[in-house]
């Protein structure tokens, strides 16, 4: 009979080890796995061969989703848990990297800032126990609204003085899945090709693509149309599920991408692994903005080398002009809640 509390699924009952001689296998957790990202997320990781053990938790169905994905013939172990019986402390307990897309999503109408009433308490609490029972594994923050969820996470790792701003991660990864392929649209390329960056934040318009730093050229009404689809993309995947939530395959695609790029550079020592992400950064601080997205050299402890924004052009000044007063605001909600909470 299965215990609530965990569902161990597997027989492999130690970290398993590759056959390269750098590569070991890691603990992921995923906290909200039963739901809409967190089912997808959680197949993607399942294949991902970095993967020794994955540990689901959420507020309900977890067992029924570790025990679907344990039939599944790739190497790692499948735990799932519950509240009950200390089933978040068991589920981070030990991971490597804890992937967090709990949390409501968007309705119709709504900005991801309208999330924060709910979701500020619920990142609050579970960067409370990463505090107390995974302190040393790196954090990858999907949950809304990202620009305050992020800093949230980070004031409750201070207050348990287990803070280190090279481990806490806001994933951003789908605004450049997004725009790959929105360009790859326009020019009819392969979007794998189409490597464009974005920075600022996740909301909006703090949401700034480069386009002038990839190698198309657009004309400038077809610029500014290709931007503002980059931006509000998250808006037309809520319209169109109508009321039944938000992105949850693209976003599952994109944080297993996030995901496995953290754990070849941390768990697997690769170097040269270059992912957009929103993070503690210097390369605003000067206009009181604490943290920034833009591409992050992922090295074996987290943040490595954050990339400057580069040569931007004018109509792109104006789009980062624009996003840093809402993006101080939306920083500094976060911190605000985290420390009168
Ligand atoms: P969902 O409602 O389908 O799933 C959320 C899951 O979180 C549910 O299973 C719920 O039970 C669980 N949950 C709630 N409180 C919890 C708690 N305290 N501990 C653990 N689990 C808890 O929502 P979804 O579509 O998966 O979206 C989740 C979040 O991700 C939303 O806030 C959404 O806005 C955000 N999101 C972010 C991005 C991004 O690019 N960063 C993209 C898409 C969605
Ligand atoms: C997205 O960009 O799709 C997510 O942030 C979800 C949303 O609310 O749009």
């Amino acid at each position: 009979m299965f215990t609530l509390r965990q569902v161990t699924l597997t027989s492999i009952t130690k970290r398993a080890f590759s056959s390269s001689a750098v590569s070991q296998a890691a603990k992921v957790a995923v906290l909200g796995a039963a739901g809409g990202i967190g089912q997808p997320l959680s197949l993607l990781l399942k294949k991902n061969n970095l993967i020794s053990h994955l540990s689901l938790y959420d507020i309900v169905n977890t067992p029924g989703v570790a025990a679907d994905l344990s039939h599944i013939n790739t190497k790692a172990k499948v735990t799932g848990y519950v509240p009950d019986n200390d089933g978040l402390k068991h589920a981070i307990t030990g991971a490597d990297v804890v992937v967090i897309p709990a949390g409501v999503p968007r309705k119709p109408g709504m900005t991801r800032d309208d999330l924060f009433l709910t979701n500020a308490g619920i990142v609050r609490d579970l960067a409370t126990a990463v505090a107390q029972y995974a302190p040393k594994a790196h954090l990858a923050i999907i949950s809304n609204p990202v620009n305050s969820t992020v800093p949230i996470f980070t004031e409750a790792l201070k207050k348990h003085n287990v803070y280190d701003p090279r481990r806490v991660f806001g994933v951003t990864t789908l605004d450049i899945v997004r725009a790959s392929r929105f360009v790859s649209e326009l020019k009819d390329t392969d979007p794998a090709e189409a490597k464009i960056t974005v920075v600022g934040g996740h909301s909006g318009v703090t949401i700034v693509p480069l386009l002038s730093q990839c190698p198309f050229s657009f004309a400038e009404e077809e610029l500014k149309a290709l931007t503002y689809r980059i931006q509000f993309g998250g808006d037309e995947v809520v319209k169109a599920k109508a009321g039944t939530g938000s992105a949850t395959l693209s976003m599952a695609y994109a944080a297993a991408r996030f995901t496995d790029s953290l754990l070849r550079a941390v768990v697997n020592g690769e170097e040269g692994i270059i992912e957009p992400t929103f993070v503690k950064s210097d390369l605003y601080a000067s206009d009181g903005i604490e943290f920034f997205a833009s591409n992050v050299e992922l090295g074996p402890d987290g943040v490595k080398k954050i990339h400057p924004v580069g040569k931007v052009s004018d109509y792109e000044q104006e789009l980062i002009n624009a996003a840093l007063p809402e993006l101080k605001k939306n920083i500094e909600k976060g911190i605000k809640f985290a420390k009168e909470n």
